[in-house]
């Protein structure tokens, strides 16, 4: 299923309630956690995770871009998040860390940097609901997509039907009106988007521009 997740990355901070609720017809929030560390910029943490939870029942996806990321792992489930997604570069073990999750009663992600291979994944599929392809390196909104990610994404999409797990395949990171639609050739399910939305004059339409051109592209599901 088709799933368009606008990253509030992009959002107004001093109207961050107001941004939220334009993106209602959404079907997750994507909130980015920079520590900057792991990447080399600050975003929020979870006092400002809380205050979206607070104003928005939409499911909202956690990518922690920050070190150690199991450290942070109850706080961020506390906070309202119904998914974490940790980068496989900043936890020693992956499976443990998705089981981690999944024992705070929250869904596990695993996200994925341009240069990392996805095949060391494949094989433990069932342990992660989600496993977020980054087509920018993380770090900031605005960056240019990287077509080149997506053979994971046609790899994991392989790996995924032959498996029968239910994991929904990410991407992150340029995603807009004109790229949206390779990747959900590829295979994607869910598309994170932040200057695409909330740099358009009407967030909700640009939301649902995007949705339809990847219904349109994966051949509607
Ligand atoms: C980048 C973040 C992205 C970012 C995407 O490190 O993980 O979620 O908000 O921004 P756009 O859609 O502008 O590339
Ligand atoms: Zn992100």
């Amino acid at each position: 299923m088709i799933q368009i997740a606008p990253s509030i990355l992009a959002a107004n901070y001093a109207a961050l309630g107001e941004d939220v609720r334009k993106v209602g017809n959404a079907d997750l929030l994507h909130v980015d956690i920079m520590d900057g560390h792991f990447v080399p910029n600050l975003s929020f943490g979870p006092d400002v995770t809380s205050a979206v939870n607070g104003v928005t029942e939409q499911f909202l996806d956690m990518h922690l871009m920050i070190e150690e990321p199991e450290r942070w792992f109850e706080t961020y489930a506390l906070a309202g998040g119904d998914r974490l997604v940790f980068h496989a570069e900043a936890v020693a073990d992956p499976v443990a860390a998705a089981k981690r999750c999944r024992e705070l009663g929250v869904q596990s992600g695993i996200a994925i940097k341009p240069a990392t291979a996805v095949e060391p994944y494949l094989d433990h599929l069932e342990h992660f609901d989600e496993v977020l392809v980054m087509s920018v390196e993380p770090g900031f909104g605005g960056q240019k997509f990287m077509p080149e990610v997506l053979g994971k994404v046609m790899r994991l999409r392989d790996a995924i039907r032959e498996q029968g797990t239910s994991t929904v395949i990410g991407i992150d990171g340029g995603i807009a009106e004109a790229t949206i639609a390779q990747a959900a050739e590829a295979g994607v399910d869910a598309f994170v988007a932040g200057s695409a939305v909330f740099g358009a004059s009407n967030p909700a339409e640009a939301v649902e521009r995007l949705r339809a051109l990847a219904r349109e592209a994966a051949g509607d599901q």
